[in-house]
Formats: structure tokens, sequence, C-alpha cells
């Protein structure tokens, strides 16, 4: 399952200079999202789920990208000019009667970025900007069998909420 690892640069003292490694996360500059990205952005998700769905990600730009929307979070990786990857989160407010408490709704690497920290850089300037907006706890939800997802997770110190999922069906069976 795992890809060829790029270089990882260490990290650097802050405000030293970084230097430059080619193809480490240090070259990558995480930031809000622009218009311009969703076509990256869009090619990223298809890679990834198989499906295009433009008109999903303009409507998660609309909602999640635009100015004064804080504190909902639409980043991008970009590197070199290229976007490697983005991540999606909001605060939400005693949802399901707990605190508020950081969401992260989606988080997606290009396949050829992978393994040189570009998602824990997502992650951290995420969880950065929930601090900011004074919250001390982040959650996900992710499929429970999505072993990298998952072990990604893990590798970032999260762990088990005491919440699950539940769900219905909500279609009728139609006996013809
Ligand atoms: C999960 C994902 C975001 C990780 O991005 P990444 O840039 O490769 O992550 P990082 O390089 O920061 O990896 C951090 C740690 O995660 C773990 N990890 C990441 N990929 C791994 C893999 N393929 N195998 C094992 N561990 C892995 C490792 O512990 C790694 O640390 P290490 O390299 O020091 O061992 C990326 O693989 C991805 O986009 N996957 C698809 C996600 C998806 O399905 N999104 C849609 C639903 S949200």
């Amino acid at each position: 399952m795992r890809a060829q690892k790029r270089s990882k640069k260490p990290a650097a003292a802050a405000g030293a200079p970084t230097g430059s490694l080619p193809g480490s996360s240090a070259d990558v500059v995480v930031r809000p999202v622009r218009a311009r990205d969703l076509d990256s952005v869009i090619a990223i998700d298809e890679q990834i789920t198989g499906i295009g769905k433009a008109d999903y990600w303009r409507e998660r730009f609309l909602r999640y990208g635009g100015r004064g929307r804080q504190p909902c979070f639409f980043l991008v990786a970009e590197c070199d000019g290229e976007i490697d990857g983005f991540i999606i989160g909001e605060v939400r407010d005693w949802e399901f009667g707990t605190p508020p408490c950081g969401w992260v709704f989606g988080i997606s690497v290009r396949r050829e970025a992978r393994l040189s920290g570009i998602g824990t850089r997502l992650l951290d300037a995420l969880c950065s900007s929930f601090r900011k907006a004074g919250v001390a706890k982040v959650r996900t939800l992710l499929v429970f069998d999505d072993m990298l997802v998952m072990t990604f997770y893990r590798s970032q110190g999260m762990m088990a909420a005491p919440i699950i999922t539940l769900e219905r069906n909500l279609t009728e069976t139609i006996i013809e």
C-alpha cells in the first residue's frame, strides 16, 4: 500500500532560512483556496474517488472559500505553482450537544505528492486556524475500513471520539 517516499526536509527553527529541497513539503505553501485552484481540486478529488464533481466543488468553494465566512476553512497546498492537495474544515458550535469543535470534512493529496508531509502540513494549518477560532478540539469522520486515511489520522495523534454514527435506510421497499 505504501507509495514510494519523497524526501522530507527536517523541521527548521522558526524564522530560520528553510533552504530548498525539491519535492519536500518545505517547498509547499499552505494557503486559502482561490477560484483559480478549483480545477486542480476537482482533478485531485477525481483521481481519488473516480468521480468528477465540478458543481459540488464550486458549491464548496462558495461556502468554505468565500471571504468573511470564517470559521469555515478551505486550504490548498501549492508547490511550484501546482496544487498538491487540499483540506476543508469548519468550527461547529454545539453540534450533537458537544461544545464548539473543529471538524475536518475532507483532506486529499494527489498521489504523486504523497508521503512527503503535505497531508501533515495541511492538517497542521487547519488545526492552527481552529485554535485561532478559539476551539480546543478537532474531530473528523471516516469510513471505518479506510486504512490509509485511518493510518494518516492516527499518525497525527487523532484517537477514537466518544461519538458513534447511526444510520437508517430511507428508501422504501417497493413490491410490484
Ligand atoms: C491520507 C493522505 C491525505 C495523506 O497525505 P500525505 O501527504 O501522504 O501524508 P503525510 O506525508 O503527511 O504522512 C503523514 C503520516 O501518515 C502516515 N501515512 C500516510 N500515508 C501512508 C501510507 N500510504 N502507508 C502508511 N502510512 C501512511 C505515516 O505515518 C506518515 O508519516 P511518516 O511518513 O513519517 O511515516 C493521502 O494519502 C490522501 O489524500 N489519501 C486519500 C484521501 C481520501 O480518500 N480523501 C477523500 C476522503 S477525506
